[in-house]
């Protein structure tokens, strides 16, 4: 039997976990699954975002599936997303972005994965006040962390009989620290001739995802414009709602949707946990459990076609848990 460390998180992140849970649940998986509070109800009973006892199930179970989790803003709090990435070395954030069958967008072919820098760039949170009108912050970029998230990119698309790698970058402003991404980046494309790559300036990008999304297979880049592009293949496919993600180490994994927390409409039973279901198929790919994921992945095409059961974010009114009940009735 498999452990799985689940974080039920805030917001709508306990309404749809608990869903996806259920429905993981009806696959009877040699799996179980750990349920822990973390994020702000944790913090108003324990005094720590996360307390200890979650850090212990991870480092036990190795494994984690995580609902969103809200980070104040202006508290003095560092985001509880980027601790897990770094105190787990999570340093590949995968965004697959595909069109699903009847969600109405401009697009209807898009296939599109995002390598995510996880660990560096400006997400190491240092920034100094130098005076009341003035602060600086650290973009942060090295060989290692550069050279490990351009490697995953194009061992993925060999792996996966992928075509194109694309390095979204600033080089032309940051010369020294995107420069060095890029360089890398050039350097290592040699290794893997059978894919061909290509690089492009991060905002020439996100005006060529909207126009010609097509052109794009696999994309690779620093932290923050990872964070940004990825949302933005997001709405290609229909919105935050639809987009899951995998944070890749070598000793842990991390699997979650790319959402936040969606606090305009928690308590309400009407987020879409189609994004998290997403997050956990890819969980069960990377336990072997290739089969199953393609089972859930199968039910949710089979419900949006029917068309009978439809989040609001979608365009339909059904709740989280009619949603859950209908890929549970698929299944
Ligand atoms: P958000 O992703 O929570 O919401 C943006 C918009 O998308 C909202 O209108 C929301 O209602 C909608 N939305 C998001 N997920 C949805 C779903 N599953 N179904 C239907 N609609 C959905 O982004 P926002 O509002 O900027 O952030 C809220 C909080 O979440 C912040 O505290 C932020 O730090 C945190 N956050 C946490 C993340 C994580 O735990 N991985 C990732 C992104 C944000
Ligand atoms: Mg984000």
């Amino acid at each position: 039997m498999k452990n799985i460390t689940v974080l039920k998180g805030d917001g709508i992140g306990p309404e749809i976990c608990k869903e996806v849970v259920r429905i993981l649940e009806t696959l009877n998986l040699d799996l179980n699954f750990e349920l822990h509070e973390v994020g702000e109800a944790c913090y108003e009973k324990t005094g720590a975002l996360i307390p200890q006892s979650v850090f212990d199930s991870i480092e036990k179970n190795k494994i984690v599936l995580k609902a969103p989790i809200t980070t104040p803003i202006g508290k003095g709090f560092k985001s509880l997303n980027v601790q897990l990435r770094n105190k787990y070395d999570l340093y590949a954030n995968i965004r697959p972005a595909k069109s699903m069958p009847n969600v109405k967008t401009p697009f209807d072919n898009i296939d599109i994965i995002t390598f995510r820098e996880n660990t560096e760039d400006l997400y190491i949170g240092e920034e100094t006040m130098i005076d009341e009108n003035t602060v600086h912050a650290i973009k942060l970029i090295t060989r290692g962390a550069s050279e490990r998230i351009i490697r995953a990119a194009f061992d993925y698309a060999v792996k996966n009989n992928r075509k194109k790698v694309t390095c979204v970058h600033k080089a032309n402003i940051l010369k020294l620290s995107d420069g060095m991404f890029l360089n890398i980046f050039n350097e290592i494309k040699g290794d893997y001739p059978q894919i061909e790559a290509t690089d492009m300036i991060v905002d020439n990008t996100c005006m060529q995802l909207v126009m010609r999304p097509e052109q794009f297979d696999i994309m690779v880049m620093p932290n923050l414009y990872g964070d940004i592009v990825s949302d933005l293949t997001s709405g290609l496919i229909g919105g935050l709602g639809l987009l899951p993600s995998s944070n890749l180490g070598d000793d842990f994994a991390l699997f979650e949707a790319v959402h936040g927390s969606a606090p305009d409409i928690a308590g309400q039973n009407k987020a879409n946990p189609t994004a998290l279901l997403l997050a956990a198929c890819l969980m069960l790919d990377y336990l072997g459990y290739e089969t199953e994921a393609t089972k859930i992945r199968t039910a949710i095409d089979d419900v949006l076609i029917e068309n009978k059961v439809r989040t609001a974010d979608l365009g339909g009114s059904s709740s989280t848990t009619e949603f859950s009940d209908a890929i549970i009735a698929k299944l």
